[in-house]
């Protein structure tokens, strides 16, 4: 009965958003700030993270905070995470959502750019992650993590070529399940999400016939929608998911089951 009240609430719990000022984080957002949520959005493009965070927080009448930073930079990391704590009084759970994409084939793909989507994906999720678990350490707190990896971390995405995003997101499914084990005795869940073809942002650049036969690959015949994310981010935070670490939850439309 206690769970039955609990059930997807994630009310009076302050929520850390990465790359949350678009796309699945700013959808994911709003659904937490409907759920009882309050909201700190972390991200590079800061106007337009302080624009939704202004525009979630008028929506559902929560306290937001927007604080601009690179997630590949530590130091900028840790300073995000202390102006919030300071700004919101407290922390309690991380979706660790900032990445990008580059499909470029292997033999052209300069070190630069290599570097560059493992330095994003891989490395600012471990960051972010490192930071926020040294805060709930630090402080004696029970917390939970929710990564944003990709089924590309599983199967190798067609046509388009994207070797680093693809080895990106392998190891934020396999980083997720170390932070689960390392962290399991000290109250934190470390779990992540992998979605399948999305329309965001970050897809909506992408070339026509590719996106025509993403459809045509997915059994539902369709992209998801950033919305359709949230639920299972909100129960992975929420204490609907108490047994729940070290899994990663696959959202894909049956991409990946043909
Ligand atoms: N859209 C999809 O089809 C899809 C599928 C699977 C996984 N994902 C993953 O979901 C996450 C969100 O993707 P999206 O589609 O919403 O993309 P998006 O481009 O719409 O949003 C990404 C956000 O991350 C921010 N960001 C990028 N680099 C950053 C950095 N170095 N520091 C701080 N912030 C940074 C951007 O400013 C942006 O607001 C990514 O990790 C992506 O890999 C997306």
């Amino acid at each position: 009965m206690e769970m039955l009240k609990k059930l997807f609430s994630l009310e009076g719990k302050v929520v850390v958003i990465t790359g949350g000022a678009q796309g699945i984080g700013k959808a994911v957002a709003e659904h937490i700030a409907a759920v009882g949520g309050e909201i700190v959005i972390i991200d590079q493009q800061v106007e337009k993270a302080e624009e939704t965070a202004f525009e979630i927080g008028q929506k559902y009448q929560r306290k937001t905070f927007a604080v601009g930073a690179d997630v590949t930079k530590p130091e900028e990391v840790a300073l995000a995470i202390e102006k919030a704590d300071r700004e919101m009084g407290k922390l309690d759970l991380l979706f660790n959502n900032a990445g990008i994409v580059l499909q470029k084939p292997v033999v052209e793909l300069n070190p630069e750019e290599w570097r560059k989507v493992i330095d994003v994906n891989l490395n600012g999720i471990f960051f972010v992650a490192q930071a926020f678990g040294r805060y709930l350490i630090e402080r004696n707190k029970d917390g939970a993590i929710v990564n944003t990896a990709s089924m590309s971390g599983t199967i190798v995405n067609y046509p388009q070529q994207q070797a680093s995003y693809n080895a990106s997101k392998a190891g934020v499914v396999q980083l997720t399940k170390s932070l689960a084990v390392e962290w399991a005795d000290k109250g934190i869940r470390v779990n992540s999400i992998s979605p399948g073809y999305i329309f965001t942002e970050l897809t909506s650049f992408v070339r026509e016939d590719w996106r025509a036969l993403w459809k045509e690959l997915t059994p539902f015949k369709r992209m998801g929608k950033p919305e359709e994310l949230a639920g299972a981010v909100i129960y992975l935070l929420s204490e609907s998911a108490s047994f729940a670490t070290g899994t990663d939850l696959i959202i894909d439309g049956g991409f990946t089951i043909v």
